[in-house]
């Protein structure tokens, strides 16, 4: 299989560096076949190239089977360096996803009970850890409606941007999610704001059609607002989350906060022909470049990417194993490492050994 390795910008080089030791590992140890192309993406194929995803990365995407993106973006004060239509997010990111139609973005939200003192919610109100999945609709929504800007009839400088789905994308991201939820413990939380929006009208309409075909499936309708102080009271309740795309994101960053580092956010965005694994945070300016970042998120998606893009499943769980078991010893990047009083904290390169040396130890079954 042919994998397309997009680095990114900030932290993205340096924990894409420890997730390819991994993939490395992997391709010598466990037969794994894997042909590794990299390819410029991000405000650093901006800058050498004059786009964010210039024409040579897209030829290297369509080529591949599988696409591993770090992020990319830069600080505040640095993204004006880039025109507002040209800078990554919106024309890296956005056009990758709708190039390829990658719907449903899935973001494990995981701390397992040995480790939940990394969180910042008391040991009484996740005593037994943290173990859900929020699906995200990744390709509708507020993110690629229509978007005007201009002046209005008083001279006013105005914006408007229309959040637009339809029945078939609200369907197939839902059924991701009842499909999900059916393999796991059969509770799905939909998340809306059906009491103001239209959108979530039919967003709700079309899952009490298809709940139908899930009837082992239970469904707790909660409203988006509601759903951000749940998580926060009580996170334990929820299995398989899934809602629209502006809502998933920032929920999805809160459930990063609820597990102590956004580090620790792999996720996949998968599409019916083509998907795609990439860290849910960004390229975290703030530690670029002082081997002080969590490479968790990175290779927690090569994990996704084996399970759910290339049938190795006794692949994926040994490298949660080992991730997990490398945390679970007391190894830590600063970002979790300065709330753990009995942490060793390491780099980013230090972890990525201590998790090829898990590796070695992974009973493969
Ligand atoms: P961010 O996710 O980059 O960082 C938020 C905070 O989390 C920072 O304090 C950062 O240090 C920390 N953090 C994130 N990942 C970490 C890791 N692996 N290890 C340790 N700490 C980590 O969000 P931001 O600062 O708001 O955005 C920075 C840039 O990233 C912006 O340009 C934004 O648009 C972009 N962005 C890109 C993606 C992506 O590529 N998918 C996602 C989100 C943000
Ligand atoms: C994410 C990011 C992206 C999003 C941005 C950078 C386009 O925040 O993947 O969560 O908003 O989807
Ligand atoms: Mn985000």
């Amino acid at each position: 299989m042919k994998l397309a390795v997009l680095s990114g910008d900030g932290i993205g080089p340096e924990i894409m560096a420890q997730a390819l030791r991994v993939i490395d590992y992997l391709v010598v140890t466990r037969n794994i076949d894997l042909k590794i192309i990299h390819a410029p993406f991000g405000a650093s194929a901006y800058f050498e190239y004059g786009h964010p995803f210039p024409d040579q990365t897209k030829k290297i995407c369509d080529e591949s089977d599988i696409i591993l993106k770090g992020p990319v973006g830069l600080s505040h004060s640095d993204t004006k360096k880039i025109p507002i239509e040209l800078q990554p997010e919106r024309a890296a990111i956005l056009a990758l996803r709708q190039r390829y139609d990658t719907f449903a973005n899935f973001r494990p939200v995981f701390l397992s009970p040995k480790m939940s003192s990394l969180s910042p919610l008391k040991r009484t109100v996740i005593s037994d850890g943290i173990d859900f999945v929020m699906i995200r609709e990744l390709v509708g929504g507020l993110y690629f409606g229509r978007k005007t800007r201009g002046k209005d009839s008083f001279g006013l400088r105005f914006v408007e941007e229309s959040l637009e789905y339809n029945e078939k994308q609200i369907r197939r991201v839902l059924d991701i999610a009842f499909d999900l939820a059916n393999k796991r413990s059969r509770k799905l939380h939909n998340i809306h704001k059906s009491n103001v929006l239209l959108s979530s009208v039919l967003w709700n309409e079309i899952l009490d059609e298809l709940r139908l075909d899930y009837p082992n499936v239970s469904v707790t309708n909660m409203l988006v607002d509601a759903a951000a102080t749940a998580l926060c009271l009580d996170p334990c309740q929820f299995d398989v989350m899934v809602m629209e795309n502006m809502f998933g994101d920032i929920l999805s960053d809160q459930a990063g906060g609820i597990i102590g580092s956004l580090g620790l956010m792999p996720s996949a965005c998968i599409g019916e022909k083509k998907s795609y694994f990439e860290p849910s945070h960004g390229s975290a300016p703030d530690i670029t470049g002082k081997n002080i970042s969590n490479p968790y998120s990175m290779i927690g998606s090569i994990a996704m990417m084996l399970e759910m893009s290339m049938s190795h499943e006794i692949e994926a769980r040994g490298v949660w194993t080992a991730l997990h078991s490398v945390m679970e010893k007391g190894y830590l990047t600063a970002d979790l490492g300065k709330s753990a009083t009995d942490a060793t904290i390491v780099s980013t390169e230090e972890f990525g050994s201590k998790v090829i040396e898990s590796l070695e130890k992974v009973d493969w079954v």
